[in-house]
């Protein structure tokens, strides 16, 4: 009896084995000559220049280290917490990248993260979102990206530990997680919105950075939006767990998505800059209203937007409060003599040039790291609000420094409880900083 029990597990056992090898097994797609660039219409690769940055291709699949690299030719470097893993080459070059790809390979390769080969694509190339794309917006990239420059350049093996080198793995991985499909539009909603969630979801891949992730590096499902910790910094809830008094409203996401600023809640530091600077002040302008007016409504702007004045009227208040009269406390003085001069402001509402930090996120979230982070790097001229710079005070204040300056802002400017560990934290983010190149723009 035990027996027929035992063999009746080992069968099941070898047949959903060969099962997933079936499930996990993809064909090479046969090479063909490289297109000719006189096969795409300039139509066409325009659009495909507008797919290509709405999904910051150029961002992953160009080296900045080791001095950088040239535009799409791979090889930068993402650390993740299993390892360094390195992108490919995605020129037109027939050996190093993906001159030799058919439309069809892209296709497959964006919509279900396999290779022309049939290798399994790690999930560091955002593939969970761009399977959302549609064969049109495939089909457009495909023209831009075999219209670039060839590039023959070889990217660095992947540093991954056994068995996660397994490719294998990575078809695990997409069982337990990925849902491939094209986006399906919601009829409850109109056509800006549902532009804005096509983009958002697919393409421009915002909850890459903004979801949380499980131990397994899958963004959690019912987590959509609340927030996560990316390359050292925090990108914020998108949704209405976002801490700052103030509501990101349409226009102030435009604002910021746009040009890499909002009026109220400040500058697009960090690993966001790029993606206004670089990448969406480079697209149609419906498309990022697209983007905001989704946003507006995941993070319910509608509803909370009525207690803004109130908010507003109230950080203008605190900010003064620094001016008047004698001050004896000595973290004031500080920050008195680090940050006021630039950070003053007054009602009815902050200057544009001088955000604001009782409505900053840097001082609402859970933990001191976006406040650190700028205190220590500031912010290029690149950065943030076009043609503005804050100096870095990586040299001026020490760890003991920067956390009564945070420890002060927080009891002063926001209703929350006070950070812990103030310096171990100043420290760690230090550490951090340490090892960014000088010429690095983020
Ligand atoms: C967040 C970073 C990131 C972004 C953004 C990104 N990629 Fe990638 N991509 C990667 C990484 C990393 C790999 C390598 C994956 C691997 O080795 O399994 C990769 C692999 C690929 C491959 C497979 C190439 C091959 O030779 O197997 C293609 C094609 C590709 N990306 C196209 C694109 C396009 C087109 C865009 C923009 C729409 C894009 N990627 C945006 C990180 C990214
Ligand atoms: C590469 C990672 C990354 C991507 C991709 C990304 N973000 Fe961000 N985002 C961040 C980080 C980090 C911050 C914090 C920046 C700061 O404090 O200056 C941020 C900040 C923001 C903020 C400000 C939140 C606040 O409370 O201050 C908004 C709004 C935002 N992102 C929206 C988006 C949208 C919409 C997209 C997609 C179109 C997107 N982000 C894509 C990393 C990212
Ligand atoms: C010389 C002027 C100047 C000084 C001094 C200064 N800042 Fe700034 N700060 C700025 C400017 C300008 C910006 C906006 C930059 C931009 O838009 O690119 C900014 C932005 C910020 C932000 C928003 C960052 C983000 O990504 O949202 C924070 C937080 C901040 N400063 C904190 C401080 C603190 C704390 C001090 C004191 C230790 C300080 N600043 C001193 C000029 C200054």
């Amino acid at each position: 009896m035990i027996k027929r029990l035992l063999a009746g597990v080992v069968g099941a056992g070898v047949l959903g084995g060969l099962g997933f090898l079936y499930y996990a097994w993809y064909p090479p797609i046969a090479t063909i000559d490289p297109p000719a660039a006189s096969s795409f219409s300039a139509e066409q690769i325009e659009r495909g220049r507008i797919v290509a940055a709405e999904g910051y291709c150029a961002e992953c699949h160009t080296r900045t280290d080791m001095g950088g690299g040239p535009e799409l030719a791979g090889d930068y470097k993402m650390e993740t917490p299993f390892g360094a893993i390195y992108s490919s080459n995605i020129t037109p070059d027939p050996e190093m990248g993906i001159g030799r790809w058919s439309e069809e390979a892209l296709r497959r390769a964006m919509r279900l993260g396999v290779s022309r080969k049939g290798v399994h694509l790690i999930p560091a190339f955002p593939y969970d979102h761009f399977t959302k794309m549609t064969d049109q917006d495939i089909s457009d990239l495909y023209a831009y990206l075999m219209t670039r420059p060839a590039v023959h350049m070889a990217r660095r093996p992947n540093e991954l530990p056994f068995p996660l080198s397994l490719r294998i793995g990575q078809a695990a991985w997409k069982l337990l997680f990925f849902t491939p499909g094209i986006y399906k539009p919601d009829p409850s909603h109109d056509a800006l919105w549902n532009r804005g969630a096509y983009l958002a979801e697919g393409n421009a891949h915002c909850g890459a950075c903004h979801t949380p992730r499980n131990f397994m590096g899958a963004e959690k499902k019912g987590s959509m939006y609340d927030g996560a910790v990316v390359d050292g910094w925090i990108a914020p809830p998108l949704n209405d767990k976002n801490p700052t008094p103030t509501t990101w409203t349409e226009d102030e996401l435009y604002q910021y998505l746009r040009f890499g600023v909002a009026p109220l809640h400040g500058p697009a530091g960090g690993p966001m800059s790029p993606v206004p600077h670089r990448f969406l002040s480079q697209v149609p302008e419906y498309d990022v209203h697209a983007i905001a007016h989704y946003y507006a409504d995941v993070d319910h702007a509608a509803e909370r937007e009525k207690h803004d004045k109130a908010a507003l009227a109230r950080a203008m208040e605190q900010s003064k409060i620094d001016l008047i009269g004698p001050n004896v406390d000595p973290d004031a003085k500080l920050y008195q003599g680090a940050c006021a001069a630039c950070h003053y402001n007054a009602a009815p509402s902050p200057v544009l040039g001088r955000p604001d930090l009782a409505l900053n996120n840097a001082l609402w979230l859970d933990e001191p790291t976006n406040l650190f982070q700028v205190m220590l790097r500031g912010l290029t001229a690149e950065e943030g609000q076009s043609g503005i710079a804050m100096p870095s005070f990586y040299n001026a204040l020490s760890d003991a420094d920067m956390a009564r300056i945070a420890a002060y802002l927080r009891r002063t400017r926001t209703t929350l409880p006070p950070w812990t560990d103030l310096e171990k934290k100043a420290a760690e983010v230090r550490e951090t900083v340490k090892t960014i190149p000088v010429n690095s723009s983020h």
